[in-house]
C-alpha cells in the first residue's frame, strides 16, 4: 500500500490535508498522527475492522488494548458507564493533555479496543494537529503509539515511516513530539486512583489535585502481575543490548571510565548528559559512540530526546548502550519506566 504523507506546514493544523486524513480514517483507513507526547496510530474506534488493521500494522498482541482519543469533554459521556467526581476533576484539570483514564466502558467501545476488558482508556491529546483532526473524522480515535510493537515509539513522523510505510494509509507530520514519553494511564474505577503507567502527567502533579494516587505493584516489583495489559511486555527495545548505569553521577563516570579501559565489545554507546560526557576524556578511540540527551538540570529535554536516541544508536551498529540515570522524580519517573523497559530490567 502506498503511504501518503501530509507535512503541515510550520507544524500547524492544515486544513485542507486533516480533511483528506479525516476522511481516510472514516473510511476505515489507519493513520500516523501527531500528539503532544509521541506519535500515534489512529483508526475509528467504533470501526472494528479498521481497529484490527491497528493490530496487524504494528504486530501487536491482541490482548493489549488501546486507548481511545477524543477532542472534546462532552464526547465522553458516550464511551464510559460513569464519570465519578475524581473522574470529572481529573479531566477538567488535565484534559486537553498527557493523561489517559481508565473508565468503565460503554456499550458503544467495541471490544476489540479494549481488548475484552471491561474498562475503556480514553484521552483528549493537546496537540492542536490531532484535535483538529479527531473533530474532522467526527469519530472517536483508537490509537496506540505509531511503531512496530517493542521499539522505541516514535517522537517524528519519520520514525512513523522507518516502521510503517507501505503499511499503512497515510501520516500526518505535525513536527517533533513535544514530550518524547507516552500519556500516563490512571485508572480511576477504584478508591484510590493507580497509575498504571508512569508519563507525560507526573504523579506530582496529580496528587496536588487530587491528593492520593498509588503506583500499580508491577512498577516496583518486578514479579507482580501488571494491571496493565500492556505493561507486561518487552519495550523500547533498540537492536542493541541497553544496560542502566547506576549510582551518583560520579560513581557513572567511574563506571564509564572502567568500561573505557576494558573496551572488550567492537562498538560502545553511551546515552549520557552533557554533564557526563565533559568530563570524559578528550580523545576517545573509534569504536566509542557518544549520544547526549541534554543537560541533566534539564530533564524535560532528557526526556523529550530517549525514544530518538535509542534509535539512532542502531544506526550506529553499537552492540551495548550504556545508559546514564536520572532521579525518578517529576518526569523523571516516565523517562526511567521507559529506559528500564528498553534495557529489560539490566542495570550495572
Ligand atoms: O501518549 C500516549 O498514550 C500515546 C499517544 C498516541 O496517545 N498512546 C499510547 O498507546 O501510548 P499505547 O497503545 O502504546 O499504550 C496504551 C497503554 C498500554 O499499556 C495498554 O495496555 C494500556 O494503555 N491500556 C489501554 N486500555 C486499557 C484498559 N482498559 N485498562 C488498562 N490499561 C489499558
Ligand atoms: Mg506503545
Amino acid at each position: 500500500m502506498e503511504t501518503r504523507v501530509w507535512k503541515m506546514p510550520g507544524d500547524k493544523p492544515n486544513l485542507a490535508m486533516l480533511r483528506e486524513a479525516a476522511q481516510l480514517l472514516r473510511e476505515g483507513e489507519i493513520i500516523g498522527f501527531p500528539t503532544e507526547t509521541v506519535y500515534g496510530l489512529g483508526a475509528n474506534a467504533l470501526d472494528e475492522d479498521a481497529v484490527k488493521k491497528i493490530y496487524k500494522a504494528k504486530g501487536r498482541p491482541d490482548d493489549n488494548p488501546l486507548i481511545v482519543h477524543i477532542c472534546k469533554l462532552e464526547h465522553v459521556k458516550e464511551l464510559v458507564k460513569e464519570i465519578t467526581p475524581t473522574a470529572l476533576k481529573l479531566m477538567e484539570n488535565f484534559w486537553p493533555g498527557p493523561l489517559t483514564l481508565v473508565l468503565p466502558k460503554s456499550e458503544l467501545v467495541p471490544g476489540v479496543i479494549t481488548a475484552g476488558l471491561d474498562t475503556v482508556a480514553i484521552r483528549i491529546p493537546a496537540h492542536p494537529v490531532a484535535l483538529k483532526l479527531i473533530e474532522l473524522a467526527q469519530v472517536p480515535v483508537a490509537g496506540p503509539s505509531a511503531n512496530i510493537s517493542g521499539k522505541p515509539s516514535p517522537t517524528t513522523a519519520e520514525h512513523v515511516w522507518q516502521d510503517l510505510k507501505g503499511k499503512i494509509a497515510g501520516i500526518v507530520d505535525g513536527g517533533k513530539a513535544g514530550i518524547g514519553v507516552e500519556s500516563t494511564v490512571l485508572d480511576v474505577t477504584g478508591k484510590v486512583p493507580i497509575i498504571l503507567r508512569p508519563g507525560g502527567t507526573t504523579r506530582e502533579q496529580l496528587m496536588e489535585v487530587i491528593g492520593e494516587v498509588s503506583l500499580d505493584a508491577s512498577l516496583h516489583d518486578l514479579l507482580a502481575v501488571p494491571r496493565s495489559p500492556g505493561m507486561k511486555y518487552t519495550h523500547y527495545s533498540p537492536e542493541a543490548e541497553v544496560i542502566i548505569l547506576k549510582g551518583t553521577s560520579h560513581e557513572q563516570a567511574g563506571k564509564i571510565y572502567k568500561i573505557l579501559n576494558e573496551n572488550k565489545v567492537p562498538r560502545i554507546g553511551f546515552m549520557i548528559s552533557q554533564e557526563l560526557a565533559a568530563v570524559l576524556p578528550k580523545n576517545l578511540s573509534e569504536n566509542i559512540v557518544l549520544g547526549i540527551l541534554g543537560r541533566q538540570g534539564d530533564i524535560e529535554a532528557i526526556t523529550a530526546n530517549l525514544f530518538d536516541a535509542l534509535r539512532w544508536f542502531d544506526q550506529k551498529n553499537v552492540s551495548v548502550i550504556y545508559a546514564e540515570s536520572f532521579p525518578e522524580i517529576n518526569i523523571g519517573a516516565a523517562l526511567m519506566n521507559r529506559l528500564l523497559k528498553a534495557a529489560g530490567g539490566k542495570t550495572l
